[in-house]
């Protein structure tokens, strides 16, 4: 059998009914049987405080690095907030950058990014924000598809169920994630 890799799915709401949290689910139930994607919270990690972050971190802290640490791969899925990250994310990122030198984000594991917004813009701030950290981190990001998904309120019906219209997008994106993240990782 091929080897199955594990995907840290990091959302960047925390809204109990997040668009951008059923798009991760709807991308988990799409993805090829190399991948085995889990969302990992977010919600209850402390403020990025360094002088927190000593011999005793907070266990919310460790928790999430050796998640990251644990996982093969990355799969962003984030609205965008003031054309930018949402707060909650950044700080999620910068969690997991540090103890300054061994930033669970490794280096090197590839990661995509989806964004989607209500608006038409579909999230290219945020996505592209995002982005940005993760060349610092050294996290390589997939470049095609690109995800920037707009005007979501079609994307799901009352029920929960993913339209037909949406879901021929997150099939080909989350088929071509799978693609990169084996080719990352047999680089
Ligand atoms: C927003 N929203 C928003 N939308 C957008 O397209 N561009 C933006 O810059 C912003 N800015 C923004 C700031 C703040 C503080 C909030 C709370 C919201 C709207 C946002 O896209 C909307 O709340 C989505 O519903 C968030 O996605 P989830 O929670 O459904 O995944």
């Amino acid at each position: 059998m091929s080897q199955v890799y594990k995907i840290a799915v990091v959302v960047g709401s925390l809204r109990k009914d997040s668009v951008n949290r059923k798009i991760a689910l709807a991308l988990a139930t799409l993805a090829p049987s190399n991948l085995e994607l889990k969302i990992v919270e977010i919600g209850d990690l402390p403020l990025y405080n360094e002088d927190i972050d000593k011999d005793a971190p907070p266990a919310a802290y460790t928790t999430f690095r050796q998640q990251l640490i644990a996982s093969d791969a990355f799969l962003f899925v984030t609205p965008e907030y003031n054309r930018s990250v949402p707060g909650v994310l950044k700080n999620a990122i910068d969690v997991g950058s540090r103890p300054y030198g061994k930033s669970a984000w490794g280096g090197g594991k590839p990661a995509a990014v989806v964004s989607a917004s209500p608006g038409a813009v579909g999230g290219f701030g945020a996505n592209h924000n995002l982005r940005q950290s993760m060349v610092f981190l050294n996290v390589p990001c997939m470049q095609q598809p690109e995800a920037y998904m707009g005007n979501f309120g079609t994307f799901f019906d009352a029920a929960g169920t993913l339209s037909e219209q949406t879901k021929p997008f997150l099939q080909t994106f989350i088929t071509a994630y799978a693609a990169w993240v084996e080719q990352q990782r047999t680089a």
